[in-house]
């Protein structure tokens, strides 16, 4: 292949169909633009330069084209006249040609790959054609451009939906609308792209006819897997090449060692990475640039975005956001990781836990309903159930400091800034507002207080005082037994008032 490739990227449409404020190429499949998709691809031509032609919203398009192609020339087309004229802009913004092939994609076929490009420069450029259709062969040609072949199959034109002839309209070979070309042909034919045809358009399919009035050689390939050129025009189509997206890159990583036991219910971005003998089970989202390790189980019906799951974890029912979990470490059921949540190697984060900024070291665990937000939780230390890490006193947020191999009881309020020392514990309840040293037992909570027969005075005539009576054989008040009839527990409670 040509070490003088410039790839032209037509992206200035308006997209209207989407009925959206998003420009149409800037709308996700898979975790990427379709634009982004289109970029990739052409990246993998290696090629000499990228002009990218835009129009409608370009101060959003722009940017994005750069994100991709740091190096690309933006060539800015006013009013979308036509393909031939978008080719023109974008030739004049690159300075002219010199040489070389020139290739033409469009911005909104997410599905193109690399691969696909690559073979067909290199096919046209072993052909020493002067225009290369990348054709496809569709059951329902409506509303594309019908590549037309004389007796010897040789291409003579491409003729547009609205111009065509009812004869061309049958042709269900179509222009997938990427081309390329000898750019010495190119430059002298744009400038005589006329826009005599239906639409009014300078059409660039028009170069093909040109080609042959000069004498030059026109071919056209196509390719099979026709889905890599389809562009989304709404957000239906959309969904369709975002299923279709899906399920290649679900076959992919399959391929690669991967265990998915519901392909149609488990979604991949296309940045994730899994190691082998990862296993993901039904209704898991894995997006952004989630990495998995060999052997962990995501699922089910997990989300994590922009995760890093280390080997042989177990990650259940769980939403996860810029979360690293450790290899071996457990999560879930029905966890919540906020960004900057660290667990450690064989640490737990368990059942109805939401975490936040909080680096839970090697092997320890916060088992169950909790919330730990801007914390340090060292090896080894057991949170108790139903902790609160208080980080925000209304104004600012502290950080709690847990050492190793601590046990805290339950239903704990962590009253940030605080810092619990190794091998220290704390009772059942216990409201940390100090330090707690190295070793210590931490209580808050106040001595124990026993009411000798206070249900039998308060509350005479519930099942909870039948219960009282019941076990102690202390005598109730009778004058109010006619409410205590109820002796199925339940009843009693709720009717008889006193609960209030
Ligand atoms: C074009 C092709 C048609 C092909 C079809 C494949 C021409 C004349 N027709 O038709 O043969 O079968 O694509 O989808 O080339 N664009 C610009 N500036 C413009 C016009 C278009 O940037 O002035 C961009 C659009 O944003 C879009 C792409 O070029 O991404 C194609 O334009 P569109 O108007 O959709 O062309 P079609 O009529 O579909
Ligand atoms: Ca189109």
């Amino acid at each position: 292949m040509t070490n003088n490739l410039t790839v032209i990227v037509l992206a200035a449409g308006g997209g209207t169909r989407m009925r959206s404020k998003t420009p149409k190429v800037l709308h996700p499949v898979c975790g990427r633009s379709m634009l982004g998709h289109v970029l990739h691809a052409v990246r993998a031509t290696e090629p000499r330069r990228v002009v990218a032609v835009v129009g409608h919203q370009r101060e959003l398009v722009a940017p994005h084209v750069h994100e991709h192609v740091p190096d690309a020339v933006l060539a800015v087309q006013e009013d979308q006249l036509g393909t031939g004229h978008a080719v023109r802009v974008a030739v004049e913004a690159a300075g002219g040609l010199d040489g070389g092939t020139v290739l033409v994609a469009y911005g909104d076929t997410p599905l193109l790959e690399g691969g696909s490009l690559r073979a067909f420069v290199a096919e046209h450029e072993a052909a020493e054609r002067a225009v290369s259709i990348l054709s496809g062969i569709v059951p329902t040609p409506f509303g594309y451009g019908r590549v037309v072949r004389d007796a010897d199959g040789d291409v003579v034109a491409i003729v547009e939906e609205k111009d065509a002839t009812p004869d061309q309209r049958d042709i269900r070979e179509i222009n997938s609308g990427i081309l390329a070309f000898d750019a010495g042909f190119l430059a002298e034919a744009l400038p005589r792209i006329g826009n005599d045809n239906a639409k009014g358009e300078y059409y660039l399919t028009d170069t093909v006819q040109l080609a042959r009035d000069a004498g030059l050689t026109v071919g056209a390939h196509p390719l099979d897997d026709v889905l890599q050129t389809e562009g989304a025009n709404d957000r239906a189509q959309l969904a369709e090449l975002g299923r279709e997206m899906n399920r290649r890159i679900v076959t992919r990583w399959m391929r690669a060692g991967v265990t998915v036991m519901d392909p149609a219910t488990t979604w991949l971005d296309a940045d994730v990475e899994l190691a082998q003998d990862v296993t993901i089970l039904p209704g898991t989202q894995l997006l952004g640039a989630t990495v998995v390790g060999e052997d962990a189980v995501v699922g089910p019906d997990t989300t994590l975005e922009d995760c890093e799951v280390g080997a042989g974890a177990r990650v259940v029912r769980t939403h996860g956001q810029l979360a690293v979990v450790g290899p071996d470490a457990t999560v879930g059921p029905f966890a919540y990781l906020r960004p900057g949540t660290r667990l450690g190697a064989g640490g737990k984060i368990g059942t109805f836990v939401e975490t936040k900024n909080a680096d839970i070291e090697a092997g320890a665990k916060v088992p169950h309903l909790s919330y730990v937000g801007d914390a340090t939780i060292g090896e080894g230390t057991n949170i108790g159930a139903g902790t609160i890490f208080a980080n925000y006193d209304g104004v600012a947020k502290h950080r709690t400091t847990i050492g190793r191999h601590a046990r805290t009881g339950s239903n704990n309020t962590f009253v940030a800034p605080v810092t619990i020392g190794d091998g220290a514990g704390t009772g059942a309840g216990t409201v940390v507002r100090r330090d707690v040293p190295a070793g210590a037992l931490a209580v808050s909570a106040g001595p124990q207080r026993d009411l000798e027969g206070w249900t039998l005075r308060k509350r005479p005539g519930t099942a909870q005082a039948a219960a009282a009576e019941a076990a102690t054989g202390a005598a109730g008040d009778t004058a109010h037994t006619e409410h205590g009839a109820d002796v199925d527990g339940v009843g009693g409670c709720s009717s008889g008032g006193a609960e209030s």
